[in-house]
């Protein structure tokens, strides 16, 4: 999934803290993919201590990141079926609107390569919402199955408590 500032990640943004929030997890997210390219640039270049350097540094930046997504979805907050709502949204808007998008000034500009790259990544993202739908769907299902049975045990223990009190009585 994308994070650009023009996306919505969370909901409405309310203050200058939030959207700085926002770009500060998109800074320290890019600084980590970009380490990891680094150090597979430097690892293929054989100067492997700069590639572990990079490496370990990628894992640092992921762990702030971690720090500022712990406030902008706070866990209490934050179900299974959330994360995967939010999944989607954001996968959605790559393949419907950030990558056409791209797509067509790439056309514009002549950039075959980028065409060809943005197709990639649309076709990408339509799969990974797909997949992120289809297991919500499958959540959704297990809660009500998972209700049903709850209800069930529920009644049980009602009609033991009724029968108590009858006794009682
Ligand atoms: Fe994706
Ligand atoms: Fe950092």
């Amino acid at each position: 999934m994308t994070t650009t500032t023009t996306q919505t990640t969370t909901p409405a943004t309310a203050s200058a803290t939030i959207a700085n929030l926002e770009s500060a997890f998109a800074g320290e997210s890019m600084a980590h993919i970009k380490y990891r390219y680094f150090a597979k640039i430097a690892r293929e270049a054989g100067d492997e201590e700069t590639a572990r350097h990079f490496e370990a540094t990628a894992d640092q930046e992921v762990m702030h990141a971690f720090g500022h997504l712990d406030l902008l979805y706070p866990k209490s907050r934050l179900t299974p079926a959330r994360a995967l709502e939010i999944a989607i949204e954001g996968e959605t808007y790559e393949f419907t609107t950030m990558y056409p998008t791209f797509r067509h000034l790439a056309v514009e500009e002549g950039n075959q390569a980028a065409v060809a790259e943005f197709d990639e990544q649309i076709a990408e993202s339509r799969e990974h919402a797909e997949a992120f739908r289809a297991l919500l769907e499958k959540a959704a299902k297990r809660f009500a199955a998972l209700a049903k049975v709850e209800e069930k045990h529920a009644n049980a223990y009602q009609q033991v408590l009724d029968r108590v009190r009858a006794v009682a009585v």
